[in-house]
């Protein structure tokens, strides 16, 4: 394509639907997904030194050191894929001072995805959740079972998705989340989350379709 690529951040509390729209996404616009958990996930499962730092903070539920993650993401974001293809950031900036760094960077998204969820549903979503370490994919007990015998026994269960961890990280979403999405407000679009996973992708998919005719239009009239 002859435009910009896009650039779009995708925020919401644990369990939300983030990672799972994020799939969705990759398939239709092939935007270079960082997921700042899938990474800190990748480096404690290589036991590199990141993630030997990050891995009690993430199993008590807790937020990384910003030292550590921001470095990561910039590392990240600043690759030639992400850059010429377009990224879809998910799980950061997750705080004000994070958001700060971004801005410092020149860094800044087109348009800042809010998945709106009630508590109640957000603790049913964890405590089900599987993950299927070989290909990536979120898998829920009840609501997105896998299809063969092989996949489920192979399923994962994260550490920190206990009631009990999941809790404490919904506080700290709370905590955090308004001061950091502050800095988006005027690029900011809240979807309701509690739909259904492929009626929250039509409106992603509609939205981003829609800012993507945007860009080329812009780029024509220039
Ligand atoms: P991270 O991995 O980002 O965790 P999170 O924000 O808590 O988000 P989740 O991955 O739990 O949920 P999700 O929104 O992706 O939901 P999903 O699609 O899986 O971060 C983990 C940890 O890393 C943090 O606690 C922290 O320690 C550290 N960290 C990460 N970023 C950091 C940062 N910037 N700074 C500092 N520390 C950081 O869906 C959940 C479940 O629901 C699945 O089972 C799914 O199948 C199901 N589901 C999804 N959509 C639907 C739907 N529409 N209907 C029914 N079920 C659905």
């Amino acid at each position: 394509s002859i435009s910009e690529p896009l650039k779009v951040m995708i925020s919401g509390a644990p369990a939300s639907g983030k990672g799972t729209q994020c799939e969705l996404i990759v398939q239709k616009f092939g935007l270079v997904h960082i997921s700042t958990g899938d990474l800190l996930r990748a480096e404690v499962g290589a036991g590199t030194e990141i993630g030997n730092k990050a891995k009690e903070f993430m199993n008590a539920g807790q937020l990384v050191p910003d030292e550590i993650v921001t470095a990561m993401v910039a590392a990240r974001l600043t690759r030639e894929d992400a850059k010429q293809t377009g990224w879809l950031l998910d799980g950061y900036p997750r705080s004000y001072g994070q958001a700060q760094s971004l801005e410092k960077m020149q860094i800044r998204p087109n348009v800042y995805i809010v998945l709106d969820v009630p508590d109640e549903i957000l603790i049913d979503r964890c405590v089900g959740r599987r993950l299927d370490p070989v290909t990536g994919k979120i898998y829920h007990l009840k609501f997105f079972p896998p299809d063969t015998e092989e996949i489920k026994a192979r399923l994962i269960t994260r550490p920190d998705d206990t009631e009990e961890k999941v809790k404490s990280r919904l506080n700290i979403y709370k905590q955090n989340a308004e001061a950091a999405s502050s800095v988006y407000s005027s690029i900011t679009h809240k979807i309701d989350g509690s739909q259904s996973k492929e009626a929250v992708f039509k409106e992603i998919e509609s939205l981003l379709s829609q800012l993507q005719q945007d860009k080329v239009k812009i780029m024509k009239s220039e």
